[in-house]
């Protein structure tokens, strides 16, 4: 019997509520379901939401508020549930590891009394260490929990490297590997735009100055920290990378991004939830793609395991 796609979005604070709009925007699914510590909070955004219907091209779906119960039918959870990094505390995203484990403890108590079949996408940070925690405490079936990751840096990436060379961002091909975090690095061998490939970029695209990898991967990381200090949290590039991620699963597309996932002995790495490009569909990551890194990349790879791994023992995970 057909069911119509629902999606569930724990947490509705700045980003779960730019999921919720993004996610009618994108059409993604038939019936959202709010769940937030605070119901009210989840009460007023699903009616805000539910004013909002009549203008938009999904007029007919079914927006509402409630609790864990709303995941025992859910396609697609969404969580962002736990605090971001303020302006003016460290940026670093793995100073909220304590708290937020304990956090993402309790959602994950939660939505296994109701399910292990949903397709489960985590934002809350430290993501790879929460996703980690997720995705090995609670007997959830491999790949149907992974994390954001790196989408959003190679969001930024592409974003970054499309304004140096003039081109449509959608058009630059590539990934930033490892943390979503201050270790997140670019590989660059897997960077072109159009086939064109990395070291013709400067012969083929209009610049002003010449491409310096050591500043575009510092800006990729240092740009969330902009727009944390500018306008007091980020929220618009993550609920699109969860929206896209959750579009790839609802629609089966089997779509290639990069999102963490516990590794499983990947360049010799275990114990740790990093970013790799994987391959995503109606089970969720369906296959990891360890891509062949040069040795520059793979000793990036392995800082960025040490660096989340080093928080990790400090939290007994
Ligand atoms: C960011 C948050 C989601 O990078 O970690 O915007």
């Amino acid at each position: 019997m057909f069911k119509p796609h629902k999606l569930a979005i724990i947490g509705l604070g700045h980003v779960g509520s730019a999921v919720l709009a993004r996610a009618i925007a994108c059409q993604l699914a038939a019936d959202i379901a709010c769940i937030d510590i605070k119901p009210e909070v989840a009460h007023g955004e699903a009616l805000d939401a539910v004013h909002s219907l009549s203008c938009s091209y999904v007029p007919g779906i079914h927006v509402h508020s409630g609790g864990f119960e709303e995941c025992r039918d859910a396609d697609v959870i969404i969580c962002d549930a736990g605090p971001s990094i303020l302006p003016g505390q460290k940026m670093d995203r793995l100073t909220l590891a304590k708290e937020n484990i304990a956090v993402i403890r309790e959602v994950m108590k939660n939505v296994t009394q109701y399910t292990r079949e949903a397709v489960f996408i985590m934002i809350t940070n430290p993501l790879d260490i929460t996703t980690y925690v997720a995705a090995t405490e609670f007997d959830y079936p491999a790949g149907r929990l992974f994390g954001t990751g790196t989408t959003l840096e190679t969001m930024r990436l592409k974003s970054i490297i499309g304004r140096h060379y003039h081109v449509d961002a959608a058009d630059v091909q590539g990934y930033m590997l490892g943390e979503h975090g201050n270790s997140a690095f670019p590989a660059w061998s897997t960077v072109n735009i159009g086939g064109v490939p990395l070291d013709s970029l400067d012969e083929f695209y209009d610049h002003e100055k010449a491409l310096d990898r050591q500043e575009i991967a510092q800006e990729v990381v240092n740009t969330a920290y902009d727009v944390l200090q500018s306008k007091g949290w980020t929220n618009t590039g993550i609920a699109m990378g969860a929206c896209r991620l959750a579009k790839a699963v609802l629609f089966d597309e089997h779509a290639v991004l990069p999102v963490s996932m516990p590794f499983t002995g990947e360049y010799g790495l275990k114990d740790v939830a990093l970013s790799l490009p994987s391959i995503i569909g109606k089970n969720g990551v369906e296959k990891r793609i360890p891509l062949h890194l040069p040795a520059d990349e793979l000793e990036m790879m392995k800082k960025s395991a040490e660096s989340v791994k080093s928080v990790m023992r400090a939290n007994q995970v």
